[in-house]
């Protein structure tokens, strides 16, 4: 057989070994499911967001040789700004940025309809994809070349059930021969287009390529898909995304220590609980040592200083203040930074008076002032055998370590 036979039809720009090929990303959904004000493909996921990992695997494969962006009208500034920002100058090249529509159908169409005339195969992957591994990408476009389609597709592990409107199970579906549709999936550009008209002949709305191509009577040819291809679509995806990208960057870690005098004429407030004694602490604010040690630790978990570079004892807004509110004054500035408390371990160092009665309530009024749960804030207090400034019942210190996890949701 000659190399005219082994072309497709109507293509006249090589074998389909030579067929150049690009991808269209569609990313123009709102991510309704993931209950986050930003899309979804703009969350961060370890330190970038999720659309510039995709675009960075398929920019990786030498054989895509253009990307397509379909992206919300109102999130093109947005997106120009993070290509910039996340993309080499080469990336950037082989990139093309159009707008999506109202429905994903409707994105990839106006993906197609930007796509280079050169480009003759033709992937099609979803922009909140970003596990997607280049094998995978590549034995698509390998299947594309050879059958002229391809979807990557994983069999059903699960029991199926199909339940009855009132919510108890109906019956079990027959799972052998199912499959979940993945992407990538790819097609020749003239079998693509072609189930394009034939759907908008027939006002046909699918929600994947495949789908199509099935309706056109064109089949589709699968290729094992990657269980890590998940598409992040709720909340718990990121976690599980973040999860298999082990994601160490996402934590941080800090160390907060503090000390003061027990004078007379003070009232004693430790985690925010006034503890009946004769002496208090001394201090320009209420002296709140245990409140203050966790400040401390929070900035020192996010890089940025202390508490007397943020609240100086030299500023009378701070004269007497109650130190929780300075805890939710840090609170706010680290979920700003999009990190969310994930534990605290506090150790306070008191010979007298006997603070046990009091850890539960200090636990409540510090966990509130963190908008978090109280089992993330670990409270103990300890004597130091009557040694040292402690011991002496001079005054009282509080060592405390934190843990704060990036909060991308938030972003
Ligand atoms: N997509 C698109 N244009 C649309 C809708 C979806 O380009 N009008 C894209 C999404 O941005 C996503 C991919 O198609 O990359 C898969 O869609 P889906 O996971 O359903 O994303 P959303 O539609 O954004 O999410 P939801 O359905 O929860 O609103
Ligand atoms: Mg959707």
């Amino acid at each position: 057989m000659g190399s005219q036979e082994t072309k497709p039809q109507n293509l006249d720009c090589g074998t389909p070994n030579q067929l150049k090929a690009g991808v269209i990303l569609p990313a123009a959904g709102s991510g309704a499911r993931m209950e986050s004000i930003t899309p979804k493909q703009f969350l961060q996921l370890a330190g970038e967001p999720i659309l510039i990992h995709t675009i960075k695997v398929f920019a990786g494969c030498p054989a895509i040789h253009c990307i397509i962006l379909a992206v919300a009208a109102s999130q093109e500034a947005r997106v120009k700004k993070l290509l910039t920002e996340f993309l080499s100058i080469e990336t950037r090249q082989k990139i093309r940025v159009t707008k999506g529509g109202a429905t994903r159908q409707q994105s990839v169409k106006a993906g197609l309809d930007a796509l280079p005339d050169d480009i003759q195969l033709v992937l099609v992957h979803d922009g909140a994809r970003p596990l997607v591994g280049r094998e995978l990408i590549n034995a698509c476009l390998r299947k594309t070349r050879e059958q002229g389609t391809a979807i990557a597709a994983i069999p059903v592990n699960d029991t199926l059930k199909q339940a009855d409107a009132d919510g108890l199970i109906g019956k079990t579906i027959d799972r052998s021969n199912v499959f979940r549709a993945q992407t990538p999936q790819g097609a020749q550009r003239q079998l693509l287009e072609q189930a394009y008209l034939v759907a908008e002949e027939d006002n046909f709305i699918g929600t994947d390529e495949s789908s199509l191509l099935e309706h056109a009577g064109i089949p589709v040819a699968i290729v094992p898909g990657e269980e890590g291809n998940i598409k992040i679509t709720r909340p718990d995806d990121l976690r599980i995304a973040g999860g298999l990208l082990g994601e160490e960057n996402m934590l941080r870690i800090g160390h907060g220590f503090d000390a003061h005098r027990l004078v007379e004429g003070r009232p004693l407030i430790i985690g925010g609980e006034v503890i009946d004694y004769p002496l208090g602490l001394l201090g320009h604010s209420d002296a709140d040592v245990l409140s203050h040690a966790l400040i401390d630790a929070i900035l020192g978990a996010l890089g940025k200083g202390d508490i007397g570079k943020h609240f100086p004892d030299t500023d009378d807004r701070y004269k007497g203040i109650n130190s929780l509110k300075l805890l939710e004054e840090v609170i706010g500035l680290t979920n700003d930074t999009g990190y969310a408390l994930s534990n605290a371990d506090l150790t306070i160092l008191c010979q007298r008076p006997k603070l046990a009665p009091h850890i539960e309530k200090m636990q409540q009024n510090l966990a509130a002032a963190c908008g978090a749960a109280p089992e993330t804030i670990n409270i103990k207090a300890t004597t130091t055998e009557k040694m040292g400034y402690t011991g002496r019942g001079e005054g009282i210190a509080a060592h405390v370590v934190v843990l704060l996890r990036e909060n991308p949701t938030k972003i």
